[in-house]
């Protein structure tokens, strides 16, 4: 049976206890992302991004996927029909929301309950951290239906996995598991589906006693120091710690003072009290 699922039911979303919960919504059809799809993430990106009761956005899936990557009926053939200038523009709503991930004010947390495949790969990556269910299913599938890795999913390849495992992947359309994504670096952490979200809770409570400003010049730096030289890295990076002092120069004052002068902390072993 065909469901139609209205555009602002393909994303789910909810905030509790300083994590905003979205997920891709579109169970029946596995959460692949359809143009509708990736302009409602676009708008519940907009609206979570910079409120206060906000500290990290969890992005998940329902149902068994977490995406079966892009809707090959409505993302690509029914866009394909309708010319390039619907193209274009399918592929600007779809890269936006990825890269608005690449570079999102809170930290980002992918996780992957069930089947990851092409390009599902672009939130996988924009997200910061990925645990992944030991039951998820990885793969680029793009060479089983006659393309390849588009849409950054090579890029992503590459810059995640070994040069080998990369080009295995990229050319033999074989799924990997959630161990073996985690083995290969595609995620930071496979565990029991079961335990997932509970595993996602704990890191996202640590990351939520974190200085706000820090965690996002710390996750922009770590992001754009890969393609820089070393010097100029050293040199973005005395940019970046000056550029958040001026927004926030109180909040490592008082981390120096609360370990050198009241002796509440130690630095080493958690973070100061915010
Ligand atoms: N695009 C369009 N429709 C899809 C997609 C997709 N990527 N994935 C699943 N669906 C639809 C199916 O057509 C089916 O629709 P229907 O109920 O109207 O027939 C519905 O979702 C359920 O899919 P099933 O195949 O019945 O689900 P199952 O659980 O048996 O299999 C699986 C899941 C393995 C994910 C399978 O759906 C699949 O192979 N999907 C395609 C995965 C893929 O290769 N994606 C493209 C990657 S390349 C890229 O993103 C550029």
């Amino acid at each position: 049976m065909t469901t139609v699922r209205a555009e602002q039911d393909t994303v789910a979303w909810t905030v509790e206890e300083g994590i905003a919960w979205v997920s891709l919504n579109r169970p029946e059809k596995r959460n692949c992302m359809s143009p509708a799809l990736n302009r409602q993430m676009m708008r519940v990106l907009d609206e979570l991004e910079f409120r206060d009761d906000v500290g990290v956005l969890v992005l998940g899936g329902e149902g068994s996927a977490w995406s079966a990557g892009m809707d090959l009926k409505e993302y690509f053939r029914e866009t394909e029909a309708r010319g390039l200038g619907a193209v274009r523009q399918a592929q600007r709503e779809s890269y936006g929301w990825w890269r608005r991930l690449r570079w999102y004010q809170k930290p980002t947390i992918a996780m992957v309950n069930g089947w990851c495949f092409g390009g599902a790969y672009g939130p996988l990556f924009g997200c910061d951290l990925a645990f992944a269910a030991e039951e998820a299913q990885f793969g680029l599938s793009e060479i089983n239906w006659g393309i390849l890795p588009g849409g950054g999913a090579s890029k992503i390849a590459v810059e995640l996995l070994s040069f080998r495992n990369a080009m295995y992947h990229a050319m033999m359309g074989e799924n990997i598991d959630g161990r073996k994504a985690a083995e290969w670096g595609l995620v930071n952490e496979a565990l029991p589906l079961a335990e997932l979200k509970k595993r996602v809770t704990e890191v996202a409570c640590v990351l939520m006693e974190k200085n706000p400003i820090a965690l996002k010049a710390t996750k922009d730096a770590v992001r754009r120091v890969r393609e820089m030289t070393f010097d100029n890295a050293e040199d973005y990076l005395v940019r970046a710690q000056e550029a958040a002092n001026s927004f926030d120069n109180d909040g490592r004052k008082e981390g120096i003072r609360q370990f050198i002068d009241e002796k509440r902390y130690k630095p080493g072993l958690g973070a100061y009290d915010k």
